[in-house]
């Protein structure tokens, strides 16, 4: 024979943080204010109520009663006046209810005032109270679909939205569901169920089926419980009691008579805590051993009963994720515990949010911080976990020389914090890559390639980083890679970074490259100044490049525009054509072509006579009509002359 817990019995997630932020509050309070009060019972369960008065909370019906005491409003929630009214009268409120009963406040609240709400559930439950004072609109409850078609015939829907009691029967609602679907479309039903209610539910009937006898465990009123052990009783032999010493004895005494049957199973009411459930667990132990005359003992029987795995502070242990809300994490850690990890416990980075970093069925590692038996919940810490893994990993990455990535999440005196993995890194200001006196904000938010330079295990840990000099070695590789793979005519698409006299610096990624100021464009150019600005993007071709100097020329030219190839393709040797002078200079005048080709008089081709000075004859701007008298295709220059029009032309009939 063996004895076995159901999945989920005892403490609901809601319950056990109700609880814990009570016995918080009372840990800080209670000096000042000699108690904290709730608002109705935490719990229904004598003992616990006993465990809880011991460290000073109690429970009181009014919020009238709490004025002037801090108050605690417990899972079931309250109507949003009882709320309002007491955070006016008492000096510390803390809403302890159930986030999942707050997400039906939420639905609530958001009928239009025009509109109906229709809560099935228990009208005289608190929580159902609650939940109807948190409506705009009118709110009706039912407990049955005739009850609902009463409201919806009578009052013909406007937008009509239903809810449903956390704890109402999983298949009374389906069924309900299904006939308000099929004659009443509109409604908009939310299955608000809760799942622990559910699962808790399942796995005691799945239990039950297997079991020579049951035993439920929980307080007399709490109905949830009974619900239990109606559910076990359909399916095999139950008994309900509220701790071991109620087991009867004629129950045990059947068992030796009648032990053909291998599994007694224990299942406990969402209120029953922790311990009173070992201590039925321990009695049957013990039974179970006298009828077995087996001297199996009790310390290995818990050791195979994973649902009594012992928590201690420091204990590592394995997670899953049951329910993840802004604040906090319910995770189940295979014990009687639940155990929760608030956000501050689960990152290091006080911007990120909850729902991106871990997910509902989720295994994570985490490390207790805090057991409280008394109420059966553990805290846990993941970002501790983390930080260590993460110190092991930064080790290693230090020896290694690689660099990983975090995100910046702080500035701090000196420098900034980056987090990787949950592990602060330290990056000092000088290593940031941001110059001295500009600004670390410019970093915050920022995903950052970093190195390791300093890991020690001092106070906790102590890890600094370089960003500076991660960016050098990237830049380092990519300039290796440039040289590597760069040939004359490769295109870039560059930044203009400064403007000489001689030309213009381009930041083609790697290295800056040089376009000479006649490589800038086809026209001719005056100052570099006159065609780009620092900032522009131009495209430039590789013209010649150094390895050895890390020196690359580069033409902005674009080779198709090259006016050389049209000039060559309209115009030949002895073509008579017409120039515009641009420039003279002391051996001749430049007249240009077509935009890009000019050519040269030299000054012993202006005319038949001797010019002394070129300035007497031709200006710039003149329009000249010139004969090509040569075409260099290799060194792209044209000569030109006025003196050959003249010597072509017929001599002058001296008879006229
Ligand atoms: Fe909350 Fe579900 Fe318990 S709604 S209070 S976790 S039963």
């Amino acid at each position: 024979m063996k004895i076995e817990i159901a999945d989920k019995a005892g403490f609901c997630f809601g319950v056990k943080r109700a609880i814990d932020l009570a016995i918080g509050l009372a840990e800080n309070a209670s000096e000042k204010f000699g108690e904290v009060l709730t608002l109705g019972e935490l719990i229904h369960n004598e003992r616990a109520v006993k465990a809880l008065e011991e460290k000073g909370v109690f429970a009181v019906n009014s919020v009238e009663e709490a004025a002037g005491k801090p108050l605690v409003i417990r899972s079931h929630g309250v109507p949003k006046a009882t709320l309002k009214a007491a955070r006016e009268s008492s000096p510390e409120v803390i809403d302890a209810t159930c986030p999942f009963v707050k997400e039906i406040h939420k639905i609530a609240e958001s009928v239009p005032e025009s509109g109906s709400l229709i809560v099935l559930g228990d009208k005289n439950h608190p929580e159902v109270i609650g939940i109807v004072g948190n409506a705009k609109c009118t709110a009706f409850t039912a407990m049955t679909f005739d009850e609902v078609c009463e409201v919806l015939d009578t009052d013909p829907p406007k937008p009509v939205a239903m809810v449903v009691q956390t704890t109402f029967d999983s298949s009374v609602f389906s069924e309900i569901f299904q006939k308000v679907k099929e004659k009443y479309g509109c409604v908009e039903i939310h299955n608000t169920i809760c799942t622990a209610t559910v699962k808790r539910q399942e796995s005691a009937r799945e239990l039950a089926k297997r079991a020579a006898l049951m035993i439920v465990v929980g307080g007399r009123s709490s109905s949830n419980t009974r619900k239990l052990a109606e559910i076990c009783e359909r399916h095999t032999k139950t008994v309900f009691v509220t701790s071991a010493e109620e087991i009867p004895q004629r129950i045990l005494e059947d068992l030796q008579a009648d032990n053909s049957k291998a599994v007694i199973g224990i299942t406990a009411g969402a209120s029953t805590p922790a311990d009173t459930i070992k201590e039925v667990h321990d009695k049957m132990n013990e039974e179970i051993t006298k009828i077995n005359e087996n001297e199996e003992d009790f310390a290995s029987l818990l050791e195979q009963d994973q649902s009594f795995n012992r928590l201690y502070n420091g204990k590592r242990v394995k997670a899953t994720v049951v329910s993840v809300s802004k604040k906090e994490v319910v995770v189940e850690v295979g014990a009687k515990q639940t155990g929760y990890i608030v956000r501050e416990e689960l990152t290091n980075d006080p911007s990120a949010d909850i729902e991106d970093i871990v997910k509902v069925g989720d295994v994570i590692d985490a490390v207790v911080i805090k057991v409280d038996d008394s109420v059966g919940t553990a805290a846990l810490s993941k970002k501790r976990v983390d930080a260590q893994l993460g110190l092991e990993k930064l080790e290693e990455v230090k020896d290694s020389g690689e660099a990983v990535e975090g995100k910046v999440t702080q500035v701090v005196k000196g420098g900034v914090i980056v987090i990787f993995e949950n592990t602060r890194v330290f990056i000092p200001a000088s290593h940031t890559g941001i110059p001295r006196g500009g600004k670390l904000e410019e970093l915050q938010g920022k995903t950052v390639k970093f190195e390791i330079i300093e890991v020690s295990n001092e106070r906790g840990g102590r890890v600094v980083g370089s960003i500076r000099q991660a960016s050098r070695k990237v830049r380092d590789a990519e300039r290796a890679k440039f040289w590597e793979s760069i040939e004359v005519g490769q295109k870039f698409e560059g930044e203009v970074r400064s403007i000489e006299n001689y030309g213009v610096f381009v930041d083609i990624g790697a290295v800056d490259g040089l376009v000479h100021t006649a490589d800038l464009t086809w026209n001719r150019v005056g100052h570099p100044k006159d065609i780009v600005k620092v900032g522009d993007k131009i495209t430039v071709i590789v013209k010649s490049f150094d390895p050895e100097k890390k020196r690359v020329s580069l033409s902005a030219k674009d080779p198709e525009d090259n006016p050389w190839t049209k000039f060559v393709a309209e115009y030949a040797k002895d073509d008579v054509i017409k120039a515009t002078i641009v420039s003279i200079t002391e051996f001749g005048a430049f007249a240009q072509i077509i935009p890009g080709v000019d050519g040269l008089i030299h000054i012993s081709q202006i005319s038949t006579e001797r010019v002394a000075d070129i300035n007497t004859v031709l200006k710039v701007g003149d329009t000249v009509d010139v004969k090509i008298i040569d075409i260099d295709n290799e060194k792209s220059r044209v000569s030109l002359s006025i003196r050959a029009l003249s010597e072509d032309a017929p001599a002058e009939d001296a008879t006229d």
